[in-house]
């Protein structure tokens, strides 16, 4: 079993690389055919969605637009704090735009909820989500994203672009907090 340390804590290879790239793969085509001849904003948000958005956005069949965002920090360790302000905004026309907000990993959804809100009230046509990991069991919103590729446990995640205290964030694989 493949493992990896970063700061004091150790972390177990759960979803290996060759899966997360055929959950994308997959997930590519579904969003290809449902955006099809849309006009569509392809928006990660940094920092942990840049390795997801990047595979996701080579797999597709279509050309979206594509412009990032970043939010402000969210807790330094394995907890969130709740307050969200844009640190990093778009720079182009939302107003009847097809919005695919790309994540990473949703929690309680409380991130999702604000993007949703923040691009329906600048005019979006439509306000979608597409995750990697999805914890399921600890959303709390009324609306869950609408793609996501893995359902997963409520445990601590790293790699694959998903960091512990701002690290960890460059291995292939995702890995799970050791219990
Ligand atoms: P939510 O707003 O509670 O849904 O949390 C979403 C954000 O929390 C993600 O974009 C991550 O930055 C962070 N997060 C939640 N769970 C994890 C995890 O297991 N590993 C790393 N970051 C996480």
């Amino acid at each position: 079993m493949k493992k990896i340390v970063v700061h004091d804590k150790t972390f177990v290879e759960s979803i290996p690389e060759a899966r997360l790239l055929e959950g994308i793969h997959s997930l590519a085509a579904r969003i290809s055919a449902d955006y099809e001849g849309q006009d569509m904003l392809f928006v990660p948000i940094l920092n942990g969605a840049y390795m997801f958005a990047a595979d996701l956005v080579r797999a597709l069949d279509i050309d979206p637009e594509v412009q990032f965002m970043r939010l402000s920090s969210y807790g330094g360790g394995m907890s969130s704090s709740g307050t969200i302000t844009p640190m990093l905004d778009l720079e182009c026309p939302v107003e009847g735009r097809h919005v695919l907000l790309v994540e990473d990993i949703v929690d309680t959804g409380n991130t999702l909820q604000w993007l949703r809100e923040y691009f329906m009230d600048k005019g979006a046509a439509s306000v979608r989500m597409a995750c990697l990991l999805f914890k399921k069991e600890v959303f709390q919103k009324e609306v869950p994203p609408a793609y996501f590729c893995f359902e997963i446990p409520n445990q601590f995640v790293v790699g694959y672009g998903l960091d512990y205290a701002e690290r960890g964030r460059r291995y292939r694989s995702i890995y799970t907090l050791e219990s």
